[in-house]
C-alpha cells in the first residue's frame, strides 16, 4: 500500500466576540453555535482522516478567533486530530489568538494541549488606531499577551496592519519599535485591503481622503521592512518576516504547493493539482457534516498550465523566488503568462539569480498589482 506523504491541517474556528471594522473573514458573533460547531469539527476531522494514520507536519487553528474556545472545546478538536492522524514529533501547532483572550493560565492550557505557536492579532500598538479597528484590546493588552506567550515557551507571531486611517508615521514607528522590543519569532504585515465587504472598505469608498494614498502606503511597507530587517528579521515572503529558522511552516506549505487538508466552514484545501473549498455559510456546513455528507462546496483538478502558473505565482511571493525550471515549464504550457514574466524582468521588477526568478524590491512593492495581472 502506498503511504501518503505528511500533510498540514487547517481548522477554521468561525467565531469572534465582535466584528472588527476591517474584517471580511467567514466568522460569526453568534457564539451559541460554538458547541455544535466543535462537535461538527471533530466529526469532519474523523471523516477527512479516513482510515487514519496519516502524518501531520503542521496543524493550524485559524479563524475567526480560536482563542475564544474554552479548554474543553479546544481539547475536543485536538483530540479528534490525534485520533485521526499522527501528529509528528516537532510538528508546528499554531493557534490564532486575540490579545485579550491570552491569560497566563489560558496559555499554559494551550501548551498542555500541544499548541506550540501563537499567532497574535496585534494590528497596531496605537490605542487610537485599535479603537477605529473596533478591536477588543488596547496596546497594553497586546504587550502583556505577547509576554505571556513567550513566558510559557511558545513561539510568537504578531500580525500588524498598514495603510490604516489614523496610522500616521509616528504611530507606525512606535508600533515597529514596540514589536522589535518584544522580539517575536515571526511578524506578518498586511496592507489594509479595502475591496472587501467591511466597514472600513465602505468608509474608503466614501472618504478616501482619510486613508494613506498609494505612496504613503508604500512608504509604510518599506519603513516596516527596514525596521524589521535592521532588527535581524528576514523578509522571506511579501507579507512575512521571521528570525532565522522561525519561518511559518504551515503557511510555507501553501507557497510550496504542499498538501494542506482543511476542515470547517469555507475552509480551502490543496493536494497535488486538486483544490477544494468547504460549504458556507455556517448552517450549510453544519447540516452537511451532521448528516454525514461531504462538506465540500466544490473540488477540481487544475489543468497542467493552470497548475504551472499557480506554482510560479505563489513562489514569486517568496524572497527566494521560483526555480527557472518552473518558469521554463510555464513558457511551454502558458506562453502568454511567461511573456508577462519576461516583461517584468525587462522593467526591473523581477530578476534571475542562482537558477531562480525572483521579484526585485520594486517588484515586491507592486506585487499585488503584478500578481493580479498574471491571471
Ligand atoms: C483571521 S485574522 C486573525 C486572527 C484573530 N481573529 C485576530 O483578529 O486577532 C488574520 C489577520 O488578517 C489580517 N486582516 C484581516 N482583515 C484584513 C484586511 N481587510 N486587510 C488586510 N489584512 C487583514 C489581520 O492582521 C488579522 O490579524
Ligand atoms: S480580525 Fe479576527 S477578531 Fe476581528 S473579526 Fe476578523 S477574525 Fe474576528
Amino acid at each position: 500500500m502506498r503511504r501518503s506523504r505528511p500533510a498540514g491541517l487547517y481548522i477554521h474556528v468561525p467565531f469572534c466576540a465582535r466584528r472588527c471594522s476591517y474584517c471580511a473573514f467567514v466568522t460569526s458573533t453568534d457564539l451559541d453555535q460554538r458547541g455544535r460547531t466543535v462537535a461538527a469539527l471533530a466529526a469532519e476531522i474523523a471523516r477527512v482522516a479516513g482510515r487514519g494514520g496519516r502524518e501531520l507536519e503542521t496543524v493550524y487553528l485559524g479563524g475567526g478567533t480560536p482563542s475564544l474556545l474554552p479548554p474543553h472545546e479546544l481539547a475536543a478538536v485536538l483530540d479528534a486530530v490525534r485520533r485521526g492522524f499522527v501528529v509528528r514529533p516537532g510538528a508546528e501547532v499554531t493557534l490564532e489568538a486575540n490579545p485579550d483572550d491570552v491569560g497566563e493560565a489560558t496559555v499554559a492550557g494551550w501548551a498542555r494541549l500541544g499548541v506550540n505557536r501563537v499567532s497574535l492579532g496585534v494590528q497596531s500598538f496605537d490605542d487610537g488606531v485599535l479603537e477605529l479597528l473596533n478591536r477588543r484590546h488596547g496596546a497594553a493588552d497586546a504587550r502583556a499577551a505577547a509576554r505571556r506567550v513567550q513566558a510559557a515557551g511558545l513561539q510568537l507571531s504578531i500580525d500588524l496592519m498598514l495603510a490604516l486611517p489614523r496610522l500616521h508615521r509616528a504611530a507606525l514607528d512606535e508600533t515597529l519599535a514596540e514589536t522589535v522590543a518584544l522580539r517575536p519569532d515571526h511578524v506578518s504585515v498586511y496592507l489594509l485591503e479595502t475591496d472587501k465587504p467591511h466597514r472600513l472598505g465602505e468608509l474608503a469608498g466614501r472618504r478616501p481622503d482619510l486613508f494613506p494614498d498609494a505612496d504613503a502606503a508604500a512608504d509604510q511597507y518599506l519603513a516596516t521592512g527596514r525596521a524589521l530587517r535592521a532588527a535581524g528579521y528576514r523578509h522571506y515572503e511579501i507579507s512575512n518576516f521571521a528570525l532565522p529558522g522561525r519561518q511559518a511552516r504551515h503557511n510555507t506549505r501553501y507557497w510550496l504547493g504542499q498538501t494542506v487538508l482543511a476542515v470547517g466552514v469555507a475552509a480551502h484545501g490543496q493536494a497535488g493539482r486538486r483544490r477544494w473549498a468547504n460549504l458556507e455559510p455556517l448552517p450549510a456546513w453544519l447540516e452537511a457534516v451532521e448528516a454525514g455528507r461531504t462538506a465540500r462546496a466544490w473540488s477540481r483538478r487544475l489543468a497542467a498550465d493552470e497548475a504551472a502558473r499557480e506554482a510560479a505565482m505563489v513562489r514569486l511571493r517568496l524572497a527566494r523566488g521560483a526555480p527557472l525550471a518552473l518558469i521554463e515549464r510555464c513558457a511551454g504550457l502558458a506562453p502568454a503568462f511567461a511573456g508577462r514574466l519576461a516583461e517584468f524582468e525587462q522593467l526591473g521588477l523581477a530578476c534571475r539569480r542562482r537558477g531562480r526568478l525572483r521579484l526585485t524590491p520594486r517588484g515586491w512593492l507592486l506585487s499585488n498589482e503584478l500578481l493580479a495581472t498574471l491571471w
